[in-house]
C-alpha cells in the first residue's frame, strides 16, 4: 500500500484509536463554525451560510491570524501547504486566494465535505481535500513546503506525536506554522479548572484539549529551529453562549480581568503560537 493509501488511523494502537474515535465523533457533530449560526433558515453550504459564519472565524476575528496568513503566503508563492484540521476551510481558502497550492485535511467527514463545498462556492480548487489524522498523516516524508494547523494539535490527544508528524511530512527548510497551543498558567486554564473549558461551544467541551507550559510546548519542537513564539489571547474575549456560567464570565470576570495592564495580562495569555523551520 502506498503512503497515500494508508487508512486514517492505521498506525495507532487500539487505545489511541478509541480516543481518536471519540474525538472524531465529537467534532463530526460540531464542525467549528456551526455554533455561530444564528439564523436557522440558512441552507447549510450555501454562499449565505459561509458569509454568515465568516466574521466569527479565526482569521477574520483575530487580525494577527490574517497577518500570519499574509506573510506566510508571500513566502510560499508556488509552494504547497498542508492544513491539518481545516474545519470549514476558512484558513485554507485564504491561502488559495493568495496563490498557494493547498491540501486541506481534517479528521472528520463533516469537515471535509463542508470544506469541499466551501471551496466550490468560492470558486477555488485545492490540490486535495481529504480525511487525515494528524497522528498518522497519510503523506510521504518531505511532501510539503509548509504545514498550517490552527487550534488543532492540542486537541488530538498526543500533541508531541502530531508535531513529529508535521516534521516528517515537511521538506527540509519547510515551515510549521502552528496557531496555537493552550497555555498554563493562563486565565483560560483557571476558568477551565473551575467550570467549562470552551465556553463558546454550544453543549459540551471537546474530549481533549491539553494545556502546556511554554517550556513543554517548545520542547516538542526539539527537531525544529524555532523562528517565532507569540503569546496571544491575553484579553478575555466576548462569548456567544448563554447560561449561568457564561453570565458569570461575561459580567463577573471579563470586565474586571480586562482592566489588568497589558504587560501583566500577557503573562496569562492562553494561546501560544509557534512558527518553526525543519532544518
Ligand atoms: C477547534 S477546531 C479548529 C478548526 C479549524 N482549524 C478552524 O480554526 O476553524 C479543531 C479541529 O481539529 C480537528 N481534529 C481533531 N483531532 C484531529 C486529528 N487527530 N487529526 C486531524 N484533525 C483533527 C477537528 O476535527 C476540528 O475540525
Amino acid at each position: 500500500m502506498s503512503e497515500e493509501e494508508r487508512s486514517v488511523d492505521r498506525g495507532l494502537d487500539p487505545g489511541a484509536r478509541e480516543m481518536v474515535d471519540e474525538i472524531r465523533d465529537y467534532w463530526d457533530a460540531r464542525t467549528l463554525g456551526v455554533q455561530y449560526v444564528k439564523d436557522g433558515s440558512l441552507e447549510r453550504g450555501s454562499p449565505e451560510y459561509f458569509a454568515h459564519i465568516r466574521p466569527w472565524m479565526n482569521p477574520y476575528k483575530f487580525p494577527w491570524i490574517m497577518e500570519r496568513i499574509d506573510s506566510e503566503a508571500r513566502r510560499l508563492q508556488g509552494g504547497h501547504l498542508l492544513e491539518v484540521g481545516c474545519g470549514m476551510g476558512f484558513d485554507s481558502l485564504e491561502f488559495l486566494k493568495r496563490g498557494v497550492r493547498v491540501t486541506a485535511t481534517d479528521l472528520t467527514p463533516a469537515a471535509v465535505a463542508t470544506t469541499r463545498r466551501h471551496f466550490e462556492v468560492e470558486g477555488f480548487v485545492a490540490e486535495e481535500v481529504r480525511e487525515a489524522n494528524a497522528l498518522d498523516l497519510p503523506f510521504a516524508d518531505a511532501s510539503f513546503d509548509a504545514v498550517w494547523a490552527n487550534g488543532v494539535l492540542h486537541a488530538t490527544g498526543d500533541t508531541d506525536r502530531a508535531i513529529q508528524e508535521v516534521h516528517r511530512v515537511l521538506k527540509p527548510g519547510g515551515r510549521a506554522i502552528i496557531s496555537h497551543f493552550y497555555r498554563k498558567p493562563s486565565w483560560m486554564y483557571t476558568v477551565s479548572r473551575l467550570g467549562r473549558e470552551n465556553i463558546e461551544h454550544s453543549d459540551r467541551d471537546p474530549p481533549v484539549n491539553e494545556f502546556y507550559t511554554d517550556e513543554e510546548i517548545l520542547a516538542m519542537f526539539r527537531n525544529f529551529r524555532v523562528e517565532e513564539v507569540a503569546r496571544e489571547h491575553h484579553r478575555a474575549l466576548p462569548v456567544a453562549k448563554t447560561g449561568v456560567k457564561a453570565a458569570l464570565y461575561r459580567w463577573g470576570f471579563r470586565p474586571f480581568y480586562n482592566l489588568i495592564p497589558e504587560k501583566i495580562a500577557l503573562r496569562f495569555a492562553y494561546k501560544l503560537s509557534v512558527t518553526a523551520v525543519k532544518p
